[in-house]
């Protein structure tokens, strides 16, 4: 067993689990917080995504325990008083349909905003398609994603 000790969404918690139990069980099922989707297992779909000490990570792919002491933020601890932009941009750019990818899609679109801005490059309808490369949809083929994550950009 492992001791996993995690502040999420700003609460701290600690559980005893199992040595391979994944930061997307434990958020899942310890913690009860399923707006963190799992569609693959095999680190390809990108709907586990949360951001883990401020950086997006895949959750069906990281040891809970590898993360203990860390601060992660799920797509139930973005909003703050109301919708983040990434999620009222979503909203109002109808970035979404069935919605099962739409948690993954925003944590990815967040961190994107954030680390282009830090990096003091131009986040390109070019660029955003290629750091989607990671997350996969299959219902509204991408188009309005990108326009959601453009018109956060500009929000955020
Ligand atoms: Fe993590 Fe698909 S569930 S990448
Ligand atoms: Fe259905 Fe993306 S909105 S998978």
């Amino acid at each position: 067993m492992a001791s996993v000790k995690l502040t999420v969404n700003g609460r701290k918690v600690s559980r005893e689990v199992p040595d391979n139990t994944l930061l997307s069980e434990f958020l899942r099922e310890e913690l009860r917080l399923t707006g963190t989707h799992v569609g693959c297992d095999t680190s390809q779909c990108g709907a586990c995504v949360v951001h883990l000490n401020g950086k997006a990570v895949k959750s069906c792919t990281t040891l809970a325990a590898a993360t203990s002491g860390g601060a992660v933020t799920t797509i139930e601890g973005l909003a703050n008083g109301g919708l983040h932009p990434m999620q009222q941009a979503f909203n109002d750019n109808h970035g979404l349909q069935c919605g099962f990818c739409t948690p993954g899609m925003i944590m990815t679109g967040v961190d994107m905003v954030n680390r282009y801005r830090a990096e003091g490059r131009e986040l390109t309808e070019q660029a955003i398609r290629h750091e989607l490369e990671g997350n996969i949809c299959r219902c509204t083929g991408y188009h309005n994603i990108v326009r959601s994550i453009q018109d956060a950009a500009s929000r955020m």
